[in-house]
């Protein structure tokens, strides 16, 4: 397969965890949207967040996916966010081959419980299902445009890795 292999989908669908499975598997390299955020930033995203605003964080997910999206053969994984954004979900489209993740919403809502992690969620216990359930809705039109999708509700990730590969031909 030629180009990037691109993971997208909710928070808590798995992406960096398969990311780097199959940047393994496959002999290439793996980038990590948020970490590379992170690291340009030299702040985690929760502080980027709380200092910034989600506004900010969004400008430099932009100049990171512009920046990823130059390079060749890599897996990337995004961040759940990333592709509301039009103009990033083509440039990363342009660069190769799009999988999205998906999960029901209660599976989601347990591996997201961890605090402080992911600001967009950041709410109370059942107001927290009830907001990962309006961005789902919100997000589908984007998260339905990519090349292949895959439920990870149920799945392991080598079962989810293994699946994507032989449905990519890789
Ligand atoms: C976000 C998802 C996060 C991170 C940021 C915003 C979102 O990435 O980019 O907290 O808007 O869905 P993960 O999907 O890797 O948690």
């Amino acid at each position: 397969m030629k180009g990037n292999l691109i993971l997208i989908g909710f928070m808590g669908t798995g992406k960096t965890s398969l990311g780097k499975l199959l940047a393994n598997k496959l002999g290439r390299g793996f980038i990590d949207l948020d970490q590379k955020i992170e690291k340009d930033s030299e702040m985690t995203i929760p502080e980027i967040f709380e200092k910034h605003g989600e506004k900010f964080f969004r400008e430099l997910e932009k100049k990171a996916v512009r920046e990823i999206s130059e390079r060749k053969n890599l897996v990337i994984a995004t961040g759940g966010g990333t592709v509301k954004d039009p103009e990033n979900f083509q440039l990363l489209k342009d660069s190769g081959m799009i999988v999205c993740l998906t999960c029901d919403a209660e599976e989601i809502f347990r591996r997201t419980e961890r605090r402080g992690e992911r600001p967009v969620l950041d709410g109370g216990g059942e107001e927290r299902l009830e907001t990962i359930k309006k961005l789902l809705e919100e997000r589908e039109k984007f998260y339905s445009q990519a090349d292949y999708t895959i439920d990870t509700t149920d799945w392991s990730p080598m079962q989810i890795m293994n699946d994507i590969c032989d449905h990519l031909r890789i």
